[in-house]
């Protein structure tokens, strides 16, 4: 004789072992919360439409009410024997209201019902996720705003290329956090449908209400095929990928921070409170936080690609291998989230040093192209210009000086067109100021870039 709920067509039971690598209750118990809510709409959608008894539905509302408290108060203790979260919540509610329990899976199977709670838990962690992402967003506001007219070397190649506005580079990754949180608002589009009422495949003959249930369950949408409902893992893997170009996000930001910090540069020094020290050197201060985040930028991506290779190659409907698509989401949903926040808190309590990112701009020429856009201003062809500051520019690095230490007799000698202003055209601060094209590093465009941040963050 088999135990299990299903276990009516079994003369033997699973060894303990075995039984252990089919469950999946040590990780989806994550979803139980999700697992009662839906339940609870549900049971009462059977009373509603006469499927069992009001009376019967009431009592099994109560008693997932009374489990979802315990639940909370961290009371439910589930086990392996009872495989996943579904089963495990059943044979709990039988313990607690009797045999009418078994009503409960009435015109239902795990296999919508799985479904139906990880687009609970998804469509709950997506939003959690987007505010996270706003608080970031915020914080990266701010700090250009206080950064408009900061400068520092802007990179092409990793070699300073042009001047740039700190506020600028700020707004980079603004523009590419909101694009990921635009993705994740989309994701939420897929993520919100209902499959409740596919049951194993096929739907089913009782007169079930799946409005009534998406109602309960504040889905917008409802799954319109049966088979689509119980076989598609889309949503997450658009999740798997959203949160993986998320972290190539924060990992490039976080590279940066690391050279930024680094004895070369000295731009920045972070805080304390996200640094770590070393075991045998005492004068170490570390990037520990952001070298994780860059870290579990590779974890998130083995995420997806496991779950795409999972899905490769399945037949619909339902299959078991459907069971190790939760732990990378949940991974994910976890990695992600926890990395925003650190990611924020790391970049509102890190000091920058001005004068250091400011000189680092005037020992190099970064300005080169200053002197050519003066000369190409004043009708000497670009490519002639580009000729002319490249020489110059080699013959400073063998005198061992600079653009704007060049004297003007030299200046006039190149071309008579050059006059005394060069010398304010070189400067960093001018170079990024007059970059004023819309999009531009210039002051007012970062400003402009700010002011419409600021009055998208306030809409949301
Ligand atoms: N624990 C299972 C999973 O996560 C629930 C669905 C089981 N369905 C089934 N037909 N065995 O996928």
């Amino acid at each position: 004789k088999n135990e299990k709920l299903w276990g009516g067509r079994f003369e033997k039971s699973l060894e303990h072992w075995v039984e252990e690598f089919g469950a999946s209750i040590t990780f989806d118990q994550k979803m139980a919360e999700f697992d009662i809510k839906g339940s609870i709409a549900h049971a009462k959608m059977l009373g509603q439409t006469g499927i069992i008894d009001l009376a019967e539905s009431e009592t099994l509302v109560k008693g997932l009410e009374e489990l979802l408290t315990e639940y909370h108060d961290g009371k439910l203790v589930f086990n392996v024997t009872n495989e996943d979260i579904h089963m495990n919540m059943e044979v709990l509610l039988t313990q607690k209201v009797g045999a009418v329990a078994g009503k409960l899976h009435t015109a239902r199977s795990r296999n919508d019902q799985v479904a139906t709670d990880m687009h609970l838990y998804l469509k709950y962690h997506l939003s959690v996720v987007n505010q996270k992402l706003k608080n970031l967003r915020e914080v990266l506001v701010t700090l250009a705003n206080d950064h408009v007219e900061t400068i520092m070397p802007g990179y092409t190649h990793l070699q300073h290329a042009q001047p740039i506005s700190l506020g600028h580079y700020f707004m980079a990754y603004y523009s590419m956090f909101t694009r990921d949180s635009d993705r994740f608002t989309f994701n939420m589009i897929h993520t919100d449908i209902s499959p409740l009422g596919a049951a194993a495949l096929a739907g089913t003959t009782f007169p079930i209400n799946r409005e009534l249930t998406a109602d309960l369950m504040a889905f917008s949408d409802i799954y319109t095929n049966s088979l689509d409902a119980v076989s598609d893992r889309d949503f997450i893997l658009e999740f798997l990928s959203n949160a993986s170009i998320l972290m190539m996000h924060m990992s490039r930001m976080c590279e940066e921070l690391i050279l930024w910090c680094s004895n070369e540069c000295q731009y920045i020094s972070l805080s304390d409170t996200f640094s770590t020290g070393s075991s045998i050197m005492p004068q170490k201060k570390n990037p520990d936080m952001a070298e994780l985040i860059r870290g579990k930028t590779g974890r998130v991506y083995g995420n997806l690609m496991s779950l795409l290779t999972i899905m490769k190659s399945l037949p619909l409907s339902y299959n078991k291998d459907l069971q190790e698509d939760k732990e990378g989401m949940f991974d994910t949903v976890e990695t992600i989230s926890v990395s925003i926040d650190i990611l924020a808190g790391m970049l509102e309590t890190m000091t920058i040093n001005k004068e250091k990112m400011l000189y680092s701009t005037e020992k190099d020429f970064s300005n080169a192209t200053e002197l050519a856009d003066y000369l190409a201003s004043k009708g000497v062809p670009f490519r002639q210009a580009h000729e002319i500051v490249g020489s110059l520019v080699l013959e400073c690095t063998t005198a061992g000086c600079y653009l704007q230490d060049v004297p003007l007799t030299r200046y006039k000698e190149l071309s008579p067109l050059i006059e005394d202003n060069i010398y304010d055209v070189l400067q960093s601060q001018t170079a990024v100021k007059r970059r004023n094209s819309l999009g531009g590093t210039g002051f007012e465009q970062v400003k402009h870039q700010i002011s419409l941040a600021k009055s998208t963050l306030s809409s949301e």
